[in-house]
């Protein structure tokens, strides 16, 4: 319990809500207070928007563990691609892989973390026969496809549905996170905060970090 309490949260900025203008003056702006960044790839087929993929990520210049969500139709066509691009974690979503352990088993051959991601409206007891092939689930909690929406709660419960189904499993939340959100989660056990808004627009941005952290 004290550890829990004491545990530091990884914060890992979203960068859609960066301005892409300058991208990686805007990378650099965080980079001395986080460990990790959040590339949000969206294909227009699985949610409605459309980012980048890896010419995009090719021109980022830094130091800190890329963290790749895909929010695309066919997860398998990019794996390859980011994996020569250093990228550090891979998270699916489950809703868009109908041969998951498949797509899963490929991102770790390749040497990269795998994570699965849940919508809001898909429930933690589907998991339970990836987990143990898992490095990482993350819980959405918003749906997905744009920055700066409310924080659904009910993502809460799911934190910790999924720390009671395994202990030692990574949970990643994304979405409508600010101070008060990422209470929330962290009281459940949350590992890895994805904030995009509350960091890019917060005039102070370490300072918006560290209302995250602890
Ligand atoms: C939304 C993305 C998020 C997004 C979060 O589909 O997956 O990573 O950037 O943005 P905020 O923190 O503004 O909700
Ligand atoms: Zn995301």
């Amino acid at each position: 319990m004290a550890d829990q309490m004491l545990k530091k949260t990884i914060i890992a900025p979203s960068i859609l809500s960066a301005d892409f203008g300058k991208l990686n003056e805007e990378i650099a702006s965080i980079e001395p207070f986080v460990e990790m960044i959040h590339l949000d790839l969206m294909d227009y087929h699985f949610v409605p928007n459309l980012t980048f993929g890896a010419v995009v990520i090719k021109g980022i210049k830094t130091k800190l563990k890329m963290d790749c969500h895909l929010m695309v139709e066919d997860p398998d066509k990019y794996l390859e691609e980011l994996a020569k691009l250093g990228v550090y974690s891979v998270t699916v979503h489950f809703e868009a892989c109908p041969h998951l352990h498949r797509v899963v088993s490929r991102i770790r051959e390749l040497g990269m973390k795998a994570a699965v991601a849940i919508n809001p409206a898909t429930p933690v007891c589907l998991l339970k026969d990836i987990v143990p092939f898992l490095d990482m689930v993350l819980v959405m909690s918003v749906n997905p496809g744009f920055g700066g929406q409310k924080f659904i709660s009910t993502a809460v419960t799911k934190i910790a549905e999924l720390k009671a189904m395994k202990a030692d499993l990574l949970v990643q939340v994304d979405g409508g996170i600010n101070a008060e959100s990422a209470k929330l989660c962290r009281d459940v056990g949350a590992d890895i905060l994805v904030a995009g808004s509350y960091i890019f627009a917060s005039a102070n941005r370490k300072t918006a970090i560290n209302s995250l952290e602890f």
